[in-house]
């Protein structure tokens, strides 16, 4: 299995160039099935969650043509050959969900394994089905757990969201956008990905607005066409580089990025004493080696909130800032599977239900420690940066699945990490 191996690097400097947003490709690539033609995809990530999502539309039946370099992925769906995604992609990825939504407006059925749990909590999935019931569907789940929804035409609805789940949202536009008639999705999630995918869906012929906001007016039509379309950078990338900088006390322009999408980022960073730079054209450029870095507080919200796949990066960069931080994590129950990992590295951090304590300045050290979900791996890298010795990261496929180069964008910065096998 293959390890990062991440030694104590200086302070980190440079640039970096931020890639296309995993969680903005992936139900992009999903709402390629809502129509025949040729979807061209730019500044696609290279990355394992879109390669198992390729591999599960292409056994749906879409050709997928890839150029993966150059970051270019062109799909045509015109012959969907079945309904039932296969069940191995789906328990690889659980983003695999979003191909119910426009499975099911075109074909009239999707059976899709349910994704289960993982290890940032339970993370169910009946605000999905609540949408696809609401759209007429009918919706069953087989004692083996696979999930079949069948409709004769889905008809538009008023459909409100418990919660503003992004995945559910995101399913639930997509389907919408081939029903009869008007959908109306109120408490919808906000996230500058929903706002990506309405684009896209828009320029396949499609009429959503108000993506962006809680209420998204969804008008479906007969039919949708190919089109091209660019993936928006990714924020959490973004966010995690900038905190990269800050927790090396570096300085860092992080190129490729959209200031508005990373504001609570931006803002709780210069409580910190970070300094950061917005430049329109050039960038963010971060530098934590100005002054001296103090505690802050955070509170992970949806969007416009501070995002929840920042807390566990932004938690390793609060263990070496001077002061005591709280963290809350509201968005996922079982988030803090890092904490007992930084603290084997010196830090001393205690949780209690959905708060964590995190007492600051504390010298980390080298540890063998393991990457329990994407972004806690991530943080395991940034704390290795600053901790005395080596660190030596494992089930790092976790965080291959969501961030392109990691290792490579890190190295040109003058970070000491190397990826053996
Ligand atoms: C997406 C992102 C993920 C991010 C998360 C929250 C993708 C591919 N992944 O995940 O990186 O951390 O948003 O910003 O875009 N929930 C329910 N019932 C449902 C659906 C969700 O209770 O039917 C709960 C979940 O358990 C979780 C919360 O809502 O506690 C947020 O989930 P959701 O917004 O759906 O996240 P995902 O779409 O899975």
């Amino acid at each position: 299995m293959a390890k990062f191996i991440v030694e104590k690097s200086g302070p980190l400097r440079g640039e970096v160039t931020i890639s296309g947003a995993k969680n903005s490709v992936l139900p992009i690539l999903a709402a390629t099935l809502l129509c025949h033609e040729n979807c061209e995809i730019e500044a696609v990530p290279d990355l394992n969650d879109v390669h198992i999502l390729c591999s599960l539309l292409a056994s749906l039946g879409a050709e997928v043509e890839k150029d993966i370099e150059n970051n270019y992925v062109n799909i045509k769906a015109d012959k969907i050959i079945t309904n039932h995604a296969p069940e191995e992609l789906v328990r690889m990825m659980r983003a695999s969900i979003l191909v119910m939504g426009p499975l099911l407006a075109r074909t009239g059925k999707a059976a899709v394994n349910l994704p289960g749990g993982c290890a940032i909590g339970e993370r169910p999935v009946e605000l999905h089905f609540k949408g696809f019931k609401a759209l007429g569907a009918n919706v069953e789940i087989s004692e083996t757990g696979l999930v079949t929804a069948t409709t004769d035409g889905l008809k538009g609805a008023n459909i409100y969201l418990d919660f503003p789940s992004v995945g559910a949202t995101e399913n639930i536009i997509m389907a919408a956008s081939l029903a009869e008639g008007t959908t109306i999705i109120e408490n919808a999630a906000q996230e500058p990905e929903i706002v990506d995918l309405a684009n896209f869906i828009n320029k396949m012929g499609g009429h959503i607005r108000g993506a962006g906001t809680d209420t998204i007016k969804i008008d479906g039509v007969p039919s949708l066409r190919g089109t091209r379309h660019s993936v928006i950078p990714d924020r959490i990338e973004a966010g995690t580089f900038m905190m990269a900088a800050a927790i090396t006390r570096g300085s860092v322009l992080i190129r490729n990025v959209l200031p508005n999408h990373i504001k609570p980022i931006i803002a709780k960073l210069r409580e910190c004493g970070v300094e950061i730079f917005i430049n329109d054209d050039e960038g963010i450029l971060v530098r934590g080696d100005v002054a001296p870095l103090i505690s802050t507080d955070i509170k992970t919200l949806p969007y416009p909130g501070f995002p929840t796949d920042i807390q566990s990066p932004f938690m390793a960069f609060l263990t070496t800032v001077q002061g005591r931080s709280v963290v809350m994590e509201t968005v996922f129950e079982n988030r803090y599977m890092h904490v007992l990992e930084l603290n084997s590295m010196g830090a001393r951090i205690k949780t209690e239900g959905k708060c964590a304590i995190i007492d600051g300045n504390k010298k980390l050290h080298g540890s063998e420690v393991i990457a329990t979900d994407l972004r806690a791996g991530a943080a395991l890298v940034l704390a290795g940066l600053v901790a005395e010795g080596e660190t030596v990261v494992s089930d790092i496929y976790h965080i291959e699945r969501g961030y392109e180069k990691f290792v490579d964008k890190l190295v040109k910065l003058g970070a000491k990490i190397k990826r053996v096998e």
